[in-house]
This record gives structure tokens, C-alpha cells and sequence, in this order.
């Protein structure tokens, strides 16, 4: 019984952590680019993004996806935000922006 309930346990303790996005770890791909607190104008071009608010990175990076936001390098963008859940935007925006 005990056994039982040390593995009920560890598996949902191994769900848990699989459902809850890691912003850090996710933002360490776009650091090359935006810096690693989002403080740099990626290739000169973008705006600082830790000064954009939370829903305005949401916005972008979900606008990145479907088409509906960006400037003259969005392609590049597209890219990045493609394979993006919308729980992970949510992370990446929280620990990014204001
Ligand atoms: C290869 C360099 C590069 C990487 C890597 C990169 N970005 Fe970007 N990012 C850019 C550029 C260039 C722009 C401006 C694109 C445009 O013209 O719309 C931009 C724009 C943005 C914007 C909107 C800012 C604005 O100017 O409106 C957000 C938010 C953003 N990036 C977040 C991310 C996130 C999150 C990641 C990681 C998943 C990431 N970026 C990875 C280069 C990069």
C-alpha cells in the first residue's frame, strides 16, 4: 500500500511539473536576440520588450503566429513564436514583461 501511494505520488508530481511552463527556460532562445532579461532591441530592430506590458507580449507573440502583428522583420519572429502553447507565451510574457 505504501509503495502505492509513493508512486500515485510521483506521478503527479511528474504531471505537475510538466504542466507548469518554465518562462526561464523557455526565454533562454529568445535572450540571443532580445538579451537575457529582454533589455536589448533584437537585431536593432524590435522594441525593448521588458518594457512592454504582459498582454502586450501575449498580444505580439500570438500575433507572430496567426499573421496579425509585426514590422518589417516578423518573418523572423514567425519562426520563433510558431511551436509556441499559449501556456508558454503566458509564462514568457509574465517573467518578461511589466
Ligand atoms: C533571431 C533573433 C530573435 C530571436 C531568437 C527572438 N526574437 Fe523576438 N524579435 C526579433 C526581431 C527582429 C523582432 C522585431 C520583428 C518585427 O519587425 O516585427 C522581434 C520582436 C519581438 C516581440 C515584439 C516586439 C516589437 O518590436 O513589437 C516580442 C514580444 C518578441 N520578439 C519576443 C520574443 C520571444 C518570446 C522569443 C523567444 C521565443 C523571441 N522573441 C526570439 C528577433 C528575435
Amino acid at each position: 500500500m505504501k509503495k502505492m501511494i509513493l508512486a500515485t505520488s510521483l506521478i503527479l508530481g511528474f504531471c505537475a511539473a510538466a504542466m507548469a511552463e518554465d518562462g526561464a527556460a523557455l526565454f533562454k532562445k529568445c535572450a540571443a536576440c532580445h538579451g537575457p532579461t529582454g533589455e536589448k532591441p533584437a537585431l536593432g530592430k524590435s522594441k525593448v520588450i521588458k518594457d512592454m506590458t504582459k498582454a502586450d507580449i501575449e498580444k505580439a507573440l500570438i500575433g507572430y503566429q496567426d499573421g496579425t502583428y509585426g514590422a518589417s522583420s516578423k518573418a523572423v519572429m514567425k519562426g520563433q513564436a510558431a511551436s509556441l502553447t499559449p501556456a508558454q507565451i503566458t509564462a514568457i510574457a509574465t517573467l518578461i514583461g511589466k
